[in-house]
């Protein structure tokens, strides 16, 4: 009877390992993090109707069955355009083919770099801001949209940025990669990407508060400084391509070290810790981040100018430093929304609340918002809020998001 046990279990095994085996190779599972280098933009295609989506992984992983297909998108040479560079098939047992030959999908990368994003300029928001969309030209008529910003183009600063987070999101690449400048993100006519150098910061700063070029006072080494802060951030998207993308400056303002380091980074990784709890995999979330009122320090330094990073020697400002950035998230499916507020200043108390804060309701954050050092939040309804943040685009909730 024992024996007869044993040898059933034995079996059960041994059907297991077959299965699982059978799976494996009939199957193709890719790693995200193992993406490096300038690999393609993973899509798919709408059959029919000429549209596109980017490829959602599961728990990581690209995972097609065998005789799946995947289009890859790559850049075209000196353009700011992306074309079809072919289609990968599983051929099980992980490998694909990709133009007659066996490859692992990792392998096949872009021949010209990186998959190149674009801004156009679609319209107008907020008054006199910018409608800009940002993402992928795939051909020359189909844009691929991945974020819209509302841009004030005479202050150089994004009023807010918006794109909907997947519940598929995961992994960040770490590492810094550079900013992109150039095409149709470098008609800024300023230079932007010096003017984040804390070198020029130090001379910039201290030049609008009257005192020594050098001086330490207000800019220093190793984190009093003003760092190039996304207001979409790079961990809000799963892909290599798309990580890069966040890298322009109609997606960036100057925001504390400490604080973007901080608490503000804490709130990012909450929102998609929140998401991904979700078991629904067709969940998603439509987040706003922006930025309200000018930094200007007037208690700490007798000046009540505009504080910016850059000013030309007619004293005219731009890349002006926000006092607050906010962000709102609404679940479409529920219609429930819920904003936060972070003053973006980890060296100056901040007394005054914009709204009354209700993170009482919300489990889910971790933030430690007594260390007002790594900047101080809180959250507010969607419809308190807008009442003080005009800017804010019109976003109707009908409950709190907790
Ligand atoms: C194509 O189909 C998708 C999914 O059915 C739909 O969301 C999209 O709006 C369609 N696009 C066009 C251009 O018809
Ligand atoms: C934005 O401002 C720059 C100058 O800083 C200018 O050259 C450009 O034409 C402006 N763009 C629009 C669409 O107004
Ligand atoms: C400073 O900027 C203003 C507004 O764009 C411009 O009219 C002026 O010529 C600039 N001055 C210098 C010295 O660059």
């Amino acid at each position: 009877m024992k024996f007869q046990h044993s040898l059933l279990i034995q079996l059960l095994i041994i059907i297991i390992m077959f299965i699982n085996n059978v799976k494996c190779w009939n199957d193709c599972e890719v790693s995200i993090s193992q993406l490096r280098g300038s690999v393609p933009l993973y899509v798919k295609e709408v059959q029919g109707n000429g549209s596109f989506w980017v490829y959602e992984p599961s728990d990581g992983f690209i995972v097609l069955r065998k005789g799946e297909q995947i289009t890859l998108i790559c850049p075209t040479p000196n353009k700011d355009v992306n074309a079809n560079y072919g289609l990968a098939t599983c051929e099980g047992n992980n490998m694909f083919n990709f133009d007659g030959k066996s490859l692992q999908l990792r392998d096949v990368t872009c021949p010209h770099g990186f998959p190149k994003p674009i801004a156009k300029i679609t319209g107008r928001c907020s008054g006199n801001g910018l409608k800009i969309d940002v993402g992928f030209q795939l051909g020359d008529n189909y844009l691929l949209k991945q974020i819209t910003v509302c841009y004030n183009n005479e202050t150089k600063v994004p009023l807010y940025a918006h794109f909907s987070m997947k519940n598929s999101v995961c992994c960040c690449a770490t590492g810094t990669s550079k900013w992109i400048d150039k095409g149709t993100f470098g008609n800024a006519q300023i230079p932007l990407t010096s003017v984040y150098e804390i070198g020029s910061e130090k001379r910039t700063l201290n030049r609008m508060f009257g005192i020594e070029s050098k001086s330490n006072k207000f800019i220093s080494s190793p984190s009093r400084y003003f760092t190039k802060g996304r207001l979409v951030d790079k961990c809000d998207f799963s892909f290599p391509a798309q990580q890069r993308m966040t890298n322009n400056y109609y997606n960036t303002v100057p925001q504390w070290q400490p604080f973007s380091n901080g608490n503000w980074r804490i709130l990012q990784e909450n929102i998609r810790d929140y998401l991904r709890r979700s078991k629904n995999k067709y969940k998603e979330l439509h987040v706003y981040t922006g930025t309200y009122g000018i930094a200007k320090y007037e208690a700490a330094w007798r000046t009540s100018a505009d504080l910016a990073l850059f000013m030309n020697n007619s004293g005219r400002k731009a890349v002006l430093i926000p006092e607050y950035l906010w962000k709102i998230v609404h679940d479409p499916m529920s219609n429930r929304g819920i904003a936060f507020v972070m003053f973006n200043n980890p060296y100056v108390e901040e007394t005054v609340k914009l709204c009354t804060n209700i993170c009482a309701k919300l489990s889910w954050l971790t933030w430690d918002t007594n260390r007002k050092d790594k900047g101080y939040g809180y959250c507010c309804s969607v419809d308190d809020i807008k009442k003080r943040i005009r800017n804010i685009p019109p976003i109707t909730v009908s409950g709190i998001l907790h």
